[in-house]
C-alpha cells in the first residue's frame, strides 16, 4: 500500500507544482513578449470593471489607496497647482506616487497607474523646479533671417530650415523637463501645446508657439526631448518612450482650440475644413510621426460641435487617417463641457465622448458617476464593448511602451534633477534667444542696446522688474500663476545688478515718480512692466491693454531718461501709444525662473536674435490678422526682430 502512494503524491506534488508555476506565468508579465501579444493576453483576464477603471483618470486631491484599489483606477493627475503640499521636495511627490501606485499594484492584475501633470514650462507645478520660457518665448528662438534672405521659401520648408538651425533647444529643453518630472515619480506630462493661436485675445495665447503652423510643427521637436528619439524601423505612428529618464508626451488640444471666435476660450471655431487641415492640424501629423503617446481632446468646438463628441475628427481623422495608436485623453471635465450647463445632461456627456473614441476620462472628481453611468451604458449595449476594448487597448500600450509594467515605481535616484543649474543655464541661453529687439533708439544712428555696463547711476523699474511670478506668468506653481518669489529663480532686477560694473549704482524703484526720475540724472533707465500672469479663460482680453501702473510708469521715466521698455506678456498688446517715448523695446514674453538671460543680451554678453512667432497689431480693431492675410497692416509684421551684435564684437 506504503509504495503505491508514493506515485500518487508524486503525481499531486506535480500537478502542485504546475499549477503554481502556471499562476505565476502570465504573458502581460512577460517583457520578453511583443507589446502586443502582453496586451492580448491582460485584456481577455480583464473584467469590465477593470476596464473601465483603466479609462478613468481622478484628480490626486481624491485619490487614496482604497479608492484606487476599489475602483481599479487606472491614471491619476494633478491639476494646475495640485501638490501633496506646499513646497513639496521630490521627495514628497515619489512618497506620495509610491503609495498610489503600490494600490494599484495590490489588485487583482496589478495593472499600474500612470501620472499625469501638466510640465508645460518646465516642472512648473514644483516648487525649485527649472521653469523654461513659455511657448510663445520659445517660438521666437528660431532664425527669420533665413526666410528674409531666400524670399520665395514656403512656410513649411522655412521650417524644416528652424529645425536644422536651432535644432536642439526645444528638445533639449523636453529632455531636461523629462529628468525633472521623473524626479518627482512622475512618467507623463501634459505637453506640447501645438496650439496655432489665430487671435491674441485668447487667454491660452502664450501656451502656442506661434500664429503660424510651420513654426508651431517645428516645436514637436519637444515631443522626442521628452519621450526619446523614435528608432529606425520603429512602428509607424506607435507611441514611443525611450526609458526613464523619459516621460509619455501629450499633443494638445485636438484641434482647433486657437481658433476659436475672437479667441474666445473654449469656444467655436468657425472655419472650413481647408482651414482646419491645413493651419491646426499639421502639427498633429508631425506628432504622431514623432511617436507621441497621449492626444488630449480640445474643449472647444469646430462649427458648432463639441470637439469632445466629434467622432469624425477624434476615430475618423485622427485614429484611422492619421493612423494615432496612442491614447485619446479629455480634457479636464471635458465630457461635462459637451452640455451647456455643463453637466446638465452627463449620460449623453459620457455616451457622446466615448462613442466619439475618447479612450482616457480626465473626471477628475466624480469617478463614482463617470464609472457607473460609463457601465451603464455597456450593460445597455449602447456603447459596445468593442469601443471599450480599443480604448483599453491604447491605454495599456502606453503602459507597456513606457515601462510601467517593469519599472511602476519612482527612481529616488533622480531627485537631484528639480532646478538643477544645468537646466537653469538651458532655461537662460532659451531666454536670450527669445527676446526679440523691436525699436533699438528713436533714429537708426543712435541705438541704446546694447547698455553699457559701466555708468554713473542707471534706474530699474517697474512692476515686473523684481517679481518671478510675474516674469514666469501662469501655470507656475499655481494654475493661474502667482506674484512675488513663489518659487526659486533670478529676476530680472538681480540680474541686471549682477551684470553692471560693480561701480554703478543701481536705483531700482518699483512705480519711480517724476521727482525720482528727474533729480537723479541717471545714466539709463530700464523700465519692466507688462501683463500679470493668468491661465486659460481668466486670461482672455478683448482690449488687450497693459494694465496700470504699466503705462504711466513708461511715460513717467522714459520721458525724462533714455530708456529701453522690456515687455513681460504672453501675447503682443496695445504699445503704439508709448513707442514714441521709449528709446529701445524688447518683447521678453513669459521668460521663466532665469530672468539673467535678459541681461545677458541688454548689456550684449549676448546678441538680439528672437523674431516675432506672432504679427504684432497696430490695434485690436485690426484682429484677427495673421501673416498671409489680404489685409496685413501690423506694427511688427511676423518674423520681425532687430539684432545686435554682442558688445565684445563690437569693440574688436
Ligand atoms: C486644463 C487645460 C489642459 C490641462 C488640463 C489638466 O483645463 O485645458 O491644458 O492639461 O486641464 O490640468
Amino acid at each position: 500500500m506504503a509504495a503505491r502512494r508514493i506515485p500518487m503524491l508524486g503525481l499531486v506534488f506535480l500537478l502542485c507544482w504546475a499549477a503554481t508555476t502556471q499562476a505565476e506565468y502570465m504573458k502581460y508579465k512577460d517583457p520578453k513578449q511583443a507589446v502586443n501579444v502582453r496586451i492580448k493576453d491582460l485584456m481577455k483576464r480583464m473584467t469590465l470593471a477593470e476596464k473601465i477603471g483603466q479609462m478613468t483618470q481622478i484628480e490626486r486631491a481624491n485619490a487614496s489607496s482604497r479608492v484606487l484599489k476599489d475602483y481599479f483606477i487606472g491614471s491619476i493627475l494633478s491639476g494646475g497647482g495640485s501638490v501633496p503640499a506646499p513646497q513639496a521636495s521630490a521627495k514628497d511627490w515619489v512618497e506620495m506616487i509610491t503609495t498610489f501606485q503600490k494600490a494599484c499594484l495590490s489588485t487583482r492584475l496589478g495593472i499600474p497607474m500612470i501620472y499625469g501633470i501638466d510640465a508645460v514650462h518646465g516642472h512648473n507645478n514644483v516648487y525649485n523646479a527649472t521653469i523654461f520660457p513659455h511657448n510663445i518665448g520659445l517660438g521666437a528662438t528660431r532664425q527669420a533671417q533665413t526666410i528674409t534672405s531666400l524670399g520665395f521659401l514656403s512656410l513649411t520648408l522655412y521650417s524644416e530650415i528652424m529645425i536644422r538651425r536651432d535644432p536642439g533647444l526645444v528638445k533639449r529643453i523636453g529632455a531636461a523637463t523629462a529628468l525633472e518630472v521623473r524626479a518627482t515619480g512622475i512618467p507623463y506630462a501634459f505637453a506640447p501645446c501645438i496650439a496655432v493661436c489665430r487671435d491674441p485675445r485668447w487667454g491660452r495665447c502664450y501656451e502656442s508657439y506661434s500664429e503660424d503652423h510651420g513654426v508651431v510643427q517645428a516645436m514637436t521637436e519637444l515631443i522626442p526631448g521628452l519621450q526619446g528619439d523614435v528608432p529606425p524601423n520603429y512602428a509607424k505612428d506607435f507611441p514611443y518612450v525611450a526609458g526613464k529618464n523619459n516621460v509619455a508626451a501629450c499633443s494638445k488640444h485636438f484641434v482647433g482650440d486657437g481658433g476659436t471666435q475672437k479667441g474666445i476660450d473654449e469656444n467655436n471655431t468657425i472655419i472650413d475644413a481647408h482651414e482646419l487641415l491645413g493651419i491646426h492640424m499639421p502639427a498633429y501629423i508631425d506628432s504622431i510621426a514623432k511617436g507621441v503617446s497621449t492626444v488630449m481632446v480640445s474643449y472647444s468646438s469646430w462649427n458648432g460641435v463639441k470637439m469632445h463628441a466629434n467622432r469624425r475628427l477624434v476615430t475618423g481623422h485622427l485614429k484611422k487617417k492619421l493612423g494615432f495608436k496612442g491614447f485619446v485623453i479629455s480634457d479636464w471635465q471635458g465630457i461635462d463641457r459637451i452640455t451647456t450647463p455643463p453637466g446638465a445632461n452627463y449620460t449623453y456627456s459620457v455616451q457622446a465622448s466615448i462613442t466619439a473614441g475618447l479612450d482616457m476620462v480626465m473626471v477628475p472628481y466624480d469617478y463614482p458617476a463617470f464609472i457607473g453611468t460609463l457601465t451603464n451604458l455597456v450593460n445597455q449595449k449602447v456603447i459596445p464593448m468593442k469601443r471599450i476594448n480599443d480604448a483599453v487597448r491604447r491605454i495599456l500600450r502606453v503602459k507597456f511602451v513606457l515601462g510601467l509594467f517593469e519599472n511602476p515605481l519612482p527612481d529616488p535616484s533622480l531627485g537631484d534633477q528639480i532646478g538643477k543649474q544645468e537646466h537653469r543655464e538651458l532655461a537662460r541661453e532659451a531666454v536670450r534667444k527669445s527676446l526679440v529687439l523691436l525699436k533699438n533708439g528713436k533714429s537708426s544712428n543712435e541705438p541704446l542696446l546694447p547698455l553699457p555696463k559701466k555708468a554713473d547711476k542707471i534706474l530699474v523699474a517697474g512692476s515686473h522688474a523684481d517679481n518671478i511670478g510675474y516674469q514666469c506668468g501662469g501655470w507656475t506653481i499655481e494654475w493661474q500663476g502667482g506674484s512675488g518669489n513663489i518659487t526659486g529663480g533670478t529676476t530680472i532686477l538681480d540680474a541686471i545688478r549682477s551684470t553692471v560694473d560693480p561701480a554703478t549704482n543701481v536705483v531700482f524703484s518699483e512705480k519711480p515718480d517724476a521727482d525720482l526720475v528727474q533729480s537723479n540724472h541717471f545714466s539709463y533707465a530700464i523700465v519692466v512692466v507688462g501683463e500679470p500672469p493668468y491661465a486659460e479663460t481668466a486670461g482672455d482680453s478683448l482690449n488687450l491693454t497693459i494694465p496700470e501702473p504699466g503705462p504711466s510708469t513708461i511715460q513717467t521715466v522714459c520721458g525724462a531718461v533714455r530708456c529701453v521698455v522690456v515687455l513681460i506678456s504672453g501675447r503682443p498688446v496695445v504699445i503704439q501709444p508709448y513707442l514714441p517715448v521709449m528709446d529701445a523695446l524688447v518683447a521678453a514674453w513669459l521668460p521663466g525662473s532665469e530672468g539673467q538671460g535678459v541681461a545677458d543680451v541688454l548689456f550684449g554678453d549676448f546678441g538680439f536674435t528672437g523674431k516675432l512667432p506672432r504679427t504684432w497689431f497696430k490695434s485690436v480693431e485690426q484682429l484677427p490678422m495673421n501673416v498671409g492675410d489680404k489685409s496685413y497692416d501690423p506694427l511688427f509684421p511676423f518674423g520681425f526682430g532687430l539684432t545686435t551684435k554682442p558688445a565684445a564684437a563690437v569693440q574688436n
